[in-house]
């Protein structure tokens, strides 16, 4: 992967017979309880630009949504209007959290009918949007629980690389105007660049229905297993496998839990969710995680607490590597290596109120794995913050 450039760039030139062919992560929506507040808590906490707004004094009369970006991250909040609004509904049962990871295509159409040939399930069928400038043309498909994927093509002025320079991201958006905390962050920039990926919880026994379903509707490829002796401590344990879109896209692992002594973080998970699968957590990528993780603290974001211990072993473990490795221990990075390199990880607690969604930053040097040496220390970190609030 390109470190110097943004990847996974969308160009019209690139044709393809495959509906399916995914272009790029279009937006990742998530359903808030206060979409204007939300956009405060991800741009003062994690650097995103509030860059387009849409709601009543823009048309959109049943919802508000705020675009946040950065990098190649595209956020969209979206808070209902009124009570019978799917958002709002949502928000009551799972609270705040994660409803659509986006794909780019071609063709919107196209894609959605081949994934429901491929045996998916609708979630909704293609919607034009369009006006003078463009059309933008949206349909979507069911994934684990209450997630989807809206399959967006774009033309006229709404193509993706003009969204990217941040032009209108659809019909009945506009822009934020010059907000100071736009300002601020692009003076104290985060560093930020897009989404690695994207971990589903699923339920016990469910891993491999959905291992088949990316992998029959979506073309996704298995990259990694790992199993309950990988990933378990005396209480936590849980099993996960690798999905690959293929393309440095994006990947997506598929957690269930697995039986311990007491409760797996994913059954806390999907006890705080409605017993409804969902997205656990986001892995944010930066090219330079001391200094993206450095600003996150000084910005107050709340990270999982590291051990001392675990710096008395991990050296002998990881071996040499080019960052500063006490500003590492300061910061309480977790490091990890493969057979291709290693990787700097670090983990938030959750975002809202319920332990359902957090983010990962994550920067990779020349590692492609998931930081399996890391997952004892981050578990034993987990069940304590599990413990102080009485779900282990
Ligand atoms: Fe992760």
């Amino acid at each position: 992967m390109s470190t110097t450039s943004l990847p996974h760039p969308a160009t019209q030139a690139q044709k393809s017979n495959d509906p399916l062919r995914l272009i790029d992560v279009d937006f990742v929506r998530f359903y808030v309880g206060n979409a204007k507040q939300a956009a405060y808590f991800y741009a003062q906490s994690f650097g995103f630009e509030i860059e387009q707004i849409s709601d009543l004094t823009t048309g959109s009369r049943d919802q508000a949504t705020y675009l946040l970006t950065q990098g190649n991250i595209r956020f969209l909040l979206t808070t209902g209007l009124h009570k019978d609004h799917p958002a709002q509904q949502e928000v009551g049962l799972y609270g705040d959290g994660i409803k659509d990871i986006a794909f780019t295509v071609e063709d919107s159409t196209a894609a959605y009918e081949q994934a429901l040939k491929n045996g998916a399930q609708s979630a909704y069928e293609p919607v034009t949007l369009s006006d003078s400038r463009g059309t933008v043309v949206m349909s979507g498909i069911k994934t684990f629980g209450r997630t989807i994927h809206s399959f967006v093509s774009r033309s006229g002025d709404y193509v993706l690389e003009r969204v990217k320079r941040g032009d209108q991201f659809m019909p009945k958006y506009a822009s934020t105007g010059d907000l100071a905390i736009n300002a601020y962050n692009r003076s104290n920039p985060v560093g930020l660049f897009y989404v690695d990926h994207c971990v589903g919880n699923v339920e016990l026994g469910k891993m491999n229905y959905w291992v088949q379903w990316y992998e029959d509707v979506l073309g996704f490829k298995l990259f990694k297993h790992f199993d309950d002796k990988d990933i378990s401590t005396e209480y936590s344990a849980l099993m996960s496998k690798v999905m690959d879109s293929g393309r440095e896209l994006i990947k997506i692992p598929i957690n269930e839990p697995a039986h311990g002594k007491k409760k797996s973080q994913i059954q806390e998970y999907l006890e705080w969710h409605n017993n409804t699968p969902g997205i656990q957590h986001l892995a944010l990528l930066t090219k330079d995680e001391l200094h993206t993780v450095a600003r996150l603290r000084q910005r107050g974001v709340d990270f999982l607490r590291i051990p001392d211990t675990y710096y008395e072993t991990v050296w002998d473990r990881v071996g040499e590597i080019k960052e500063d490795v006490d500003v590492v221990k300061d910061l309480r990075l977790l490091v990890d290596r493969d057979d291709k390199g290693y990787l700097l990880q670090i983990f938030t607690k959750p975002l809202q109120d319920r332990p359902t969604l957090f983010f990962e930053i994550i920067c990779r040097r020349g590692s492609e794995s998931f930081g399996k040496g890391n997952f004892k220390a981050l578990f034993e970190s987990l069940e304590l913050e599990q413990e102080r609030r009485g779900n282990l």
